[in-house]
């Protein structure tokens, strides 16, 4: 998949402006990055541009500001990324005009620079042809390492790709290549397990996956929804009743496109919504109607085990249970031990996303064991729905 990509490998960046799209959309509190996991993830592209000679200019958003305001400046993220990559990282005021213009023209070869978010500019977000124009003065190549921001048709993730030569960073290049293997050019049996409070916000994620992999294992307050419209009684469950159409018809498309749906056979149920609160385990039949379902059950986590075992390759987005509450935690992180204990044994390559489930997959203790976790949230479930990501589709050649 990546060979369609211009990367690093086909530029030389020695004496070049390098415009670098990077994501620094990083969680922070009181003014301190609290994961610098993104960071990390760009580091070896900013690296080697600056290495290799060439000035690194780099674009990013932060938040979703309207015009300017102080809370969403870049400044601090640009310092946390220097004691990232231990190299110094300038900051400029403004991502264009004078200010930008200064700071780039005062570069020297493998010097790194932060523009200031993007978004200050209500132009970057509208794509604004004018605003593209401006950006472009400031480099001589674009080059797009930000994955997690691709589903964005902006100016900095899409727009500079028509206006100069476009390169795929390496963590675009490495992000492109393991969701390849994931779902465009699979080793088959494919598996994935999709969890997550509500059906409503990935009901086009579902309805594309069940044409893609062998089995789809579903997990989650979502999982709730499905079994009600089969029937079973859920008590006081997260359930949404009017989507049971929408679940019996991913049901049946499932069925035609021959991929096993696997819904829980057991479950876990308390009657508080709290960490610690008394729970058991019930069989289906027999759900409580004051009762809560708030994880998977052991025959359950027994069934997703050896779905596991029967797969290849696995796709994973989203906890099964509600896994931020301990003992709700326990089928995702058996789960996710198990999938990482068969990477480890080399056989299955899995691959798991999208905001809650790099959490908890981290709770489980097992994100450095997967094949590939993608710190990309809205962008990676774009991706699963099948949708092309406009900052994905300007880099291809
Ligand atoms: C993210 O944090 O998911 C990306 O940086 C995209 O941010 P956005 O959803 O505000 O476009
Ligand atoms: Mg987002």
């Amino acid at each position: 998949m990546t060979n369609s990509f211009r990367t690093l490998d086909d530029v030389d960046v020695k004496g070049k402006r390098v415009l670098v799209r990077v994501d620094l959309n990083v969680p922070m509190d009181g003014g301190k990055v609290t994961d610098a996991t993104r960071l990390e993830r760009i580091a070896p592209t900013i690296t080697e541009i600056s290495d290799k000679g060439g000035k690194v200019i780099l674009l990013a958003h932060f938040g979703r500001p309207k015009g300017r305001d102080d809370k969403n400046s870049l400044k601090p993220v640009a310092a946390a990324l220097a004691d990232v990559i231990k190299k110094p990282v300038a900051f400029a005021d403004d991502s264009v005009g004078d200010v930008a213009a200064e700071a780039v023209g005062a570069m020297k070869d493998g010097d790194i620079l932060c523009l200031e978010n993007t978004r200050f500019h209500s132009a970057e977000e509208k794509n604004d042809p004018a605003f593209v124009a401006e950006l472009a003065k400031l480099g001589d190549i674009w080059v797009n390492d930000a994955f997690s921001a691709a589903h964005r048709a902006h100016a900095s993730t899409e727009g500079l790709g028509h206006k100069l030569p476009a390169y795929a960073g390496r963590t675009m290049q490495a992000e492109l290549d393991a969701l390849g293997k994931a779902l465009d050019a699979p080793t088959k049996p494919v598996i994935a397990i999709v969890g997550g409070a509500k059906v409503s916000s990935k009901i086009d994620l579902l309805e594309n996956l069940v044409t893609k992999v062998d089995a789809l294992v579903i997990g989650g307050g979502m999982a709730n929804t499905f079994l009600h419209a089969q029937g079973v009684k859920v008590g006081k469950s997260l359930c949404e009743k009017d989507l049971a159409a929408t679940a019996l018809r991913i049901i049946d498309k499932a069925e035609a496109s021959g991929c096993a749906i696997i819904l829980p056979v057991d479950a876990i149920v308390a009657f508080h919504f709290a960490a610690n609160t008394p729970s058991h385990a019930y069989g289906l039949d027999a759900i409580p109607d004051e009762g809560m379902i708030l994880d998977v059950g052991p025959q359950s986590i027994e069934r997703i085990n050896s779905a596991i075992d029967d797969a290849a390759t696995l796709v994973w987005n989203g906890p099964v249970g509600a896994f931020e509450m301990t003992p709700f935690d326990r089928g995702t992180v058996a789960g996710a031990k198990h999938a990482a204990a068969r990477t480890k044994a080399k056989k299955l390559i899995s691959v798991a996303g999208g905001g809650d489930t790099v959490a908890a997959l981290n709770h489980a203790g097992v994100a450095d064991d997967f094949s590939y976790i993608s710190t990309a949230g809205g962008a990676f479930l774009e991706w699963m729905e099948g949708k092309p990501l406009p900052g994905v589709e300007v880099l291809k050649k």
